[in-house]
């Protein structure tokens, strides 16, 4: 086929080098944009007297024809038009002639291709702050619903102290909301147009880039030319909330893949999200949350990857530069799936409250309680440490645990125990008693719980 730049060539290209170098296969996705910026494009073009407005009209509506071919399924993408922008530009021109080739004048595909994944980003910035929403209404309505629910809180993965299941769901929500802060700056990186740049040092056509910036709705124009088709700042930073965000959906998920094990038992997720085994028949496995966290790495390879493509890139554009789209459209589906599922699994997640508890009222979860019983008796600290110590090494030694002992053996153990030493280390009393800001009392979720509904009402 022809190319569009073929002139000073002698001979056509190599078939492995069109496959080997052409970005169709994943480009197309940005159809929509690419339209979108061609008729603006040629909208300028016509305001300033470069083309006719009978060709801008033609333009306009064979663009729009070809972007019903493309959502009806019918428009033949070909790999030796190269990309998104020359397969549309030669469908354009082949239907309707000349003015098909006019609409590149004072344009270069380093600034359209550029424009078109700005115009990506920021619609895709919009659309990942609903799912992180989503995702954190999901933990606020999970954490409500289960908001009398103890469970053991881990560090070292060794049972630390009591809990609320609702404590617990909220840090989540903390980290989903501060992924959801950086969207706002992403946004503002990626709401600047390129166009105008030409290839890289602007255009000698009297082009009015503030009209082309007005039709897109871009809030800013690039300052420099160079910098604008060199630019790949606003993916990176868009890769790297999608690692964060990946992040913290993979350390909950490998939480659920724990909880719920018989060993803990303290979840089961609902049959609509786990799959079974081809051999074992009583298998229930959570593959999803395996997925989520497996999934991370690729995500974090992409990142790595763009930081790689663009370390060593003279300026302006090197076609190195079209490895910024696979992973960023990889990261975008990962994350679309990964957020949505994970905020419908945890709505339809049963949690088992008694077996939080049963686990919480046979071990030592409380010892951090007695030791400040002392200690707030005026007993210095590090010594009530060392007393509670030897009486948690006196219940293991005994198969018992520390509630299971009389006011007795605590007096025994000191004699500032008193009778109110039992109630004192209830599992209820240790949560209740953290009452701090931050603390895991139910008044102090309850209040975390307020915060984050009106947090995500502002948003
Ligand atoms: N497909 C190319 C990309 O994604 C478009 C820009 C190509 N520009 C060029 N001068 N080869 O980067």
């Amino acid at each position: 086929m022809a190319k569009l730049w073929g002139g000073r060539f002698t001979k056509g290209t190599d078939k492995a080098v069109e496959d080997f170098t052409s970005s169709i296969a994943f480009d197309a996705r940005m159809y929509a944009e690419d339209i979108a910026g061609s008729k603006a494009h040629a909208k300028m073009l016509a305001k300033q007297g470069i083309i006719s407005q009978t060709d801008c009209n033609d333009i306009v509506a064979g663009l729009t024809d070809i972007q019903k071919q493309i959502e009806a399924g019918t428009f033949d993408f070909s790999v030796a038009l190269e990309d998104i922008h020359m397969n549309i530009e030669k469908r354009l021109t082949d239907a309707i002639g000349e003015a098909g080739g006019r609409l590149h004048t004072g344009r270069s595909r380093n600034d359209q291709c550029a424009v078109d994944l700005h115009m990506y980003v920021r619609k895709t910035v919009v659309h990942m702050g609903e799912l992180l929403v989503n995702l954190q209404k999901a933990l606020l309505e999970v954490a409500e619903k289960h908001q009398d629910i103890i469970m053991p809180g881990y560090t070292h993965l060794q049972r630390a102290q009591p809990v609320l299941f609702s404590h617990h769901m909220m840090a989540y929500f903390s980290m989903f909301q501060r992924d959801f802060d950086h969207l706002p700056l992403i946004y503002k990186h990626a709401d600047v147009m390129p166009l105008g740049a030409g290839a890289l040092a602007g255009t000698t056509y009297p082009i009015d880039q503030a009209y082309t910036q007005e039709l897109l709705a871009f809030s800013k124009i690039y300052e420099n030319s160079m910098d604008a088709v060199s630019d790949r700042d606003y993916v990176l930073e868009f890769l790297h909330f999608a690692s964060t965000v990946m992040m913290h959906l993979s350390r909950l998920s490998e939480e659920l893949i724990i909880w719920s094990s018989t060993e803990f038992g303290f979840v089961e997720l609902d049959d609509a999200h786990c799959t079974g085994s081809s051999i074992m028949p009583q298998k229930k496995n959570p593959d999803v949350c395996e997925l989520v966290r497996g999934k991370t790495g690729r995500i974090y390879g992409h990142l790595l990857g763009l930081l790689t493509t663009m370390k060593g890139l003279p300026l302006t554009y090197n076609k190195d530069m079209q490895e910024d789209k696979e992973g960023i459209f990889d990261a975008v589906d990962t994350l679309h799936f990964a957020l949505s599922i994970m905020a419908d699994m945890l709505r339809q997640m049963k949690v088992n409250g008694e077996r939080t508890y049963a686990v919480l009222a046979n071990d030592f979860s409380n010892a951090t309680d007695m030791a400040d019983y002392l200690a707030k008796k005026g007993v210095p600290f590090r010594e009530a440490h060392a007393i509670v110590g030897e009486a948690v090494q006196h219940c293991i030694q005994n198969h018992c645990v520390l509630l299971d002992l009389t006011v007795e053996d605590f007096k025994k153990i000191s004699p500032v125990f008193e009778a109110d030493i039992l109630e004192a280390i209830t599992i209820e009393a240790c949560v209740a008693g953290r009452k701090n800001y931050s603390g895991t009392a139910p008044e102090c979720v309850a209040r975390q719980r307020q915060v984050g509904a009106a947090q995500i009402e502002e948003e």
